[in-house]
């Protein structure tokens, strides 16, 4: 051990030869230690005897946040359904997702098969761009109509309400038989 090192001071005490050496934590480490000392007082006191909020409860805090905007941004996405759906972009890719999930009980062009003809004036839940978007989103489970809200994307819930609107009137071939109530409009 050599006695030259500028930071170690010599203490008085020595014992059999044996020199205690004081080496001081540097200042950083020590005022982290008070910092955090400090710190728990604090915390301790806001949590533990305030009653401050647990983590359980600022997660739902959180979560719910979350859960409001997610609705409010879905819910926007719908403000313009009754105009949206007479752009043809949506009716375009109506078809394709149409093609995809619907056409093995509506049938290839909306004719009807399991499910309702589509392209008549007869509708069991309504003929408004709301409520075909209601069944599309609900479905029907016991009547064998699949919920599709969490399958489709707001955008393609949107597009496939307007490629059902323009169904209208197309008069495919082998309809099935009309069922629910007629709408003039
Ligand atoms: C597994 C078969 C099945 C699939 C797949 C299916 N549907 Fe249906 N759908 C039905 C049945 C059955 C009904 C009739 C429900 C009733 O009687 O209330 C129906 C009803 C509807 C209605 C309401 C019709 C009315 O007269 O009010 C709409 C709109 C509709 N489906 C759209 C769709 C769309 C869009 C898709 C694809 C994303 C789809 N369906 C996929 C079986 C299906």
């Amino acid at each position: 051990m050599s006695d030259d090192k500028k930071d170690i001071k010599k203490l008085e005490e020595h014992f059999d030869g044996i020199i205690e050496h004081d080496h001081p934590l540097p200042n950083w480490w020590v005022a982290t230690f008070v910092i955090t000392v400090v710190f728990s007082i604090f915390y301790y006191g806001y949590y533990e005897l305030l009653d401050g909020p647990t983590l359980d409860q600022e997660l739902s805090v959180k979560m719910a946040e979350i859960e409001q905007q997610q609705k409010d941004s879905v819910g926007k996405a719908f403000d313009n359904l009754d105009q949206d759906v007479l752009k043809q972009e949506f009716i375009d890719k109506g078809k394709v997702v149409f093609a995809e999930k619907c056409f093995m009980c509506h049938g290839q062009q909306g004719q009807g098969l399991i499910g309702p003809n589509l392209t008549d004036n007869f509708w069991i839940h309504g003929n408004t761009s709301q409520n075909i978007l209601h069944v599309i989103q609900k479905g029907v489970p016991e009547k064998g109509m699949v919920p599709w809200e969490a399958v489709l994307s707001a955008e393609e819930q949107i597009a496939t309400v307007a490629f059902i609107k323009s169904l209208k009137g197309t008069n495919p071939p082998t309809p099935k038989a009309a069922e629910g109530t007629e709408y003039k409009d």
